[in-house]
């Protein structure tokens, strides 16, 4: 399966930001970890902090990728127009927050993003993009 990992706004900060919240480890070695726990998957990653560039990756990705890994960081919260574009795309979509965002303050408990997507997996830190690729490969492989 192809899959993406898209990252919102301040993801790329992961390892150095709030570490009591995302912890310490950041993208770069955890995506070498993750591709070689599914090896037999393309996994690729793409961060931006700019919405409108998340939104043309999620476009791009209907007819490139077979799912995408969703973590909008704080545009989850407030981006209609994140949320109308996982709605417009076929493919299978799974938000994901590293931290548990129903334990945080209430603005984080709305997502824009979850009504549209095929699944929500949050509060298990990076793991939280593990437990996506595991459902999607399990539920949406064609082999
Ligand atoms: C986050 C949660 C959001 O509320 C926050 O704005 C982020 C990260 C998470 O992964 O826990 O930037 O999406």
């Amino acid at each position: 399966m192809q899959i993406i990992i898209i990252n919102g706004p301040n993801l790329n900060l992961v390892g150095e930001r709030e570490p009591e919240i995302y912890g310490k480890m950041g993208f770069d070695e955890f995506m070498v970890q993750l591709k070689k726990q599914f090896p037999e998957q393309t996994i690729s990653y793409y961060q931006s902090n700019i919405e409108g560039e998340i939104i043309n990756q999620i476009q791009d990705a209907r007819k490139t990728k077979d799912a995408i890994v969703l973590n909008a960081g704080a545009y989850t919260h407030t981006s209609l127009a994140i949320g109308d574009a996982v709605a417009a795309i076929q493919i299978p979509v799974v938000e994901v927050h590293m931290s548990n965002v129903f334990a945080r303050e209430e603005i984080r408990h709305h997502s824009y993003i979850s009504k549209h997507a095929k699944a929500l997996v949050c509060g298990m830190g990076l793991q939280s993009y593990e437990m996506a690729i595991r459902f999607l490969t399990t539920n949406f492989s064609a082999h």
